[in-house]
């Protein structure tokens, strides 16, 4: 794994859009894997930016996000594909139809689960999949349990990730209790993976994720067992490491 230490969110967020424009400029047609959340927000700033200056074009990008709510629709201004609207698509040459976001209004939830594994596979799996990572070693929407999810799944959300979240709706009431999510198996079928953290509340993740033991009870524990993950943090995030190792 390859660590980079930054002093803050905006130069975690630069960093990290330097390695995705690396990644589109090196293969234009590649396979994108998205994350929501804080974490990604100042990457896709920095991407849109170097997109309208005219030095980076997503025209033939493919996407796959990690994952949507279940229950919200599209338009819900909390679901994911509404994020990744405002956030990137909107801003920037993308073809619609070449981003894929689960499905949050299925009715059958086993069956999206199996269509969008299919849809991942049939693009050939992430060539860079981008992660946040939860304060409880989440990655995707894998929470801490008792095994590695393999494929795309419907999961319950633990109350930590539910208050964690509840940030951006009007109360913990209000979020969805269910998620569907990429697998652990999903995830790591990406040839590349890149993961942004910041701030101190997610430093105990970060140190129990790349020191501690590799158990589905740390999710992003099984990246250590990943050919190439680059994390890309702030000071903060890797208080905990950066301690353990003085
Ligand atoms: C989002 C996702 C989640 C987040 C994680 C961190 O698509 O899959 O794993 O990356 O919950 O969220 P933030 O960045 O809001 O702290």
């Amino acid at each position: 794994m390859l660590i980079y230490q930054e002093k803050d969110y905006n130069a975690v967020s630069r960093r990290a859009a330097w390695i995705i424009a690396a990644q589109v400029v090196a293969k234009p047609g590649c396979v994108l894997g998205l994350a929501t959340g804080s974490s990604p927000v100042g990457t896709y700033q920095q991407l849109v930016q170097w997109h309208k200056q005219g030095d980076l074009s997503f025209a033939e990008v493919r996407s796959v996000n990690l994952d949507e709510y279940y229950g919200l629709a599209p338009d819900h201004d909390q679901s994911y594909r509404y994020f990744m609207q405002a956030n990137l698509f909107d801003h920037v040459d993308i073809d619609p139809e070449n981003t894929n976001v689960p499905n949050g209004l299925a009715k059958d939830a086993e069956a999206e689960c199996l269509r969008y594994e299919q849809k991942v596979a049939e693009l050939g799996y992430a060539d860079l999949q981008l992660l946040g990572m939860g304060r409880n070693g989440h990655i995707g929407f894998n929470e801490p349990c008792g095994c590695f999810p393999v494929m795309t799944h419907l999961v319950d959300l633990a109350e930590s990730t539910i208050e964690a979240n509840a940030r951006f709706f009007a109360s913990a009431g209000d979020v969805p209790r269910q998620a569907l999510t990429m697998g652990i198996g999903t995830i790591m079928k990406a040839r590349k993976i890149l993961v942004v953290v910041s701030g101190e509340d997610k430093a105990d993740a970060v140190y129990k994720a790349v020191c501690g033991p590799v158990t589905p009870e740390v999710p992003a524990s099984v990246l250590q067992l990943h050919p190439d993950v680059v994390l890309v943090a702030d000071q903060a995030a890797l208080s905990k490491l950066t301690e353990a190792v003085q």
